[in-house]
């Protein structure tokens, strides 16, 4: 990003450049630690973490007497592999407030997710928990070229979801001004951002090509804005996608990630000197990586669902959660002591099997973003026809595609999922401006296959 120097009427001061590594004095105690000290320090707060588990929650207490195992049994990081998994289900079971591990007076806040299915899972915050968020959070934004004094417009939903208070109380931590925009009101956003002139944004990927399409729509260049840094999560991304955001806005794009379970947003993070994958927060969340089938734990840098532990969280302990999402981990570059998880492009339940073939919906979304012809807006169907399932990729055409470039489009679409997935879909280009806009989290596929 050259331009992004002199970008629109910016007044703080510059993210870091890409290769130019963070100053000492802007890293915090954690971040300063050895490989050393920080495997000490994650053996001593795993084992405080299990004791405090086992002691105040029944359901760790049940899994944990149910797989002969005590918290004095975990010696070295190791041993972690031999207690039971946490999942989703064991937070629905528990609903809403079993596995808080501290009396309700101490909880001061509470998220919930959604859950496209059943019940929400529900976690809590102690104070001592919200404090080290934001400073996970603050972490997160300086890694990502954000400083004191920058204005950060976080466009995450505010209420139950993490992103939005969570990324508030970050970026406060930061030393950073907030906008508190939250999501929808598409159209005032733009104002706003065109106004107040933040440097940093805080959005889903999804709602940030809504928000770059109205910047087009009200004739306004995306690329003069004072954005520099754009801290991209929630749902998966591709390097596609993060090369079509950075050229139309000309800022660096990087990506955040988290869930509500381990914590919120603010787990791992890029670094903007370096886009190589997340730097997990180590010294609070401890990362394994485990055959999706087995539940064996993997070696560094073989694929696999991740699981995280916290390390030194109050209200929620989580002790190897079962996440779904699919990454690998990789040894720490911007920041050595912590390991990195691969850009996680999928997660095991949005994987469609159709035919016997695995095809995720990022790996779509990369063969649309390098067709010309067609916007970054596509929606993955199935449907059942007969006894075989049938996907349809319906992509928007960019303004202006006459009928012959649609075509093209729509085969070199389906080429490119023959070849590179191995499986052959119906591609619809469907007119600008048709196709469901994202206002947070976009999902996807629409699965029509039971109606
Ligand atoms: O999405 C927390 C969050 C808010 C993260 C804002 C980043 C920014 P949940 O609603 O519990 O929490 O959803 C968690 O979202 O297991 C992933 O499947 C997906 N996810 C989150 N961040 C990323 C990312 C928040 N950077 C679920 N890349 C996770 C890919 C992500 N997927």
């Amino acid at each position: 990003m050259n331009t992004a120097a002199t970008a629109g009427a910016a007044t703080g001061p510059r993210p870091a450049r890409l290769g130019e590594p963070l100053p000492q004095d802007l890293l915090d105690d954690g971040e300063r630690l050895t490989r050393e000290q920080l495997r000490e320090l994650q053996l001593d707060r795993l084992r405080a973490t299990l004791r405090h588990a086992y002691d105040n929650v029944e359901l760790y207490r049940r899994k944990f007497d149910e797989a002969g195992i005590k918290p004095e049994d975990c010696r070295s990081l190791e041993d972690l592999s031999r207690f039971p998994f946490t999942t989703k289900a064991d937070l629905r079971e528990t609903y809403p407030f079993g596995m808080f591990a501290v009396p309700m007076a101490d909880v001061r806040r509470i998220h919930a997710s959604s859950g496209t299915t059943g019940r929400p899972t529900v976690v809590g915050y102690t104070e001592n928990d919200l404090s080290m968020w934001a400073d996970m959070i603050a972490r997160s934004i300086r890694a990502a070229g954000g400083r004191r004094g920058h204005k950060v417009h976080i466009s995450y939903g505010y209420g139950l979801f993490t992103g939005g208070l969570g990324a508030h109380y970050g970026a406060e931590r930061a030393g950073c001004t907030v906008i508190p925009a939250s999501g929808g009101m598409t159209a005032r956003q733009v104002q706003i951002i065109q106004d107040f002139e933040p440097e940093i944004i805080m959005v889903t990927p999804s709602y940030m090509l809504t928000l770059l399409d109205e910047f087009e729509r009200q004739g306004v260049d995306p690329r003069t804005t004072s954005l520099q840094v754009g801290i991209f999560g929630a749902e998966p991304w591709t390097e596609a996608m993060r090369r079509e955001i950075e050229e139309r806005m000309d800022i660096h794009a990087v990506d955040i990630y988290g869930l509500s379970e381990v914590i919120g947003p603010g787990v791992a993070q890029e670094c903007v000197e370096t886009k190589d994958g997340l730097h997990v927060w180590e010294d609070h969340f401890y990362p394994e990586v485990v055959d999706p089938f087995t539940g064996a734990v993997l070696p560094e840098g073989e694929e696999g669902e991740v699981v995280f532990t916290s390390l030194t969280k109050e209200a929620l302990p989580i002790i190897r959660y079962r996440t779904r999402d699919l990454s690998r981990l990789l040894p720490g570059t911007a920041r050595p002591a912590f390991r990195r998880i691969e850009k996680i492009t999928g997660r095991s339940d949005d994987m469609i099997i159709l035919r016997g073939v695995n095809v995720f919906p990022s790996q779509i979304e990369e063969i649309v973003l390098r067709t010309p012809g067609v916007a970054p807006h596509f929606q993955v169907q199935l449907t059942r026809r007969g006894r075989m399932d049938h996907m349809t990729v319906r992509v928007e055409a960019r303004p202006g595609a006459g009928a012959e470039q649609r075509e093209a489009a729509a085969k070199t679409i389906a080429q490119g999922v023959k070849d590179g997935v191995g499986v052959t879909v119906e591609v619809a280009i469907v007119d600008p401006e048709t196709l469901e806009r994202s206002l947070g989290k976009l999902r996807r596929v629409k699965d029509l296959r039971q109606q």
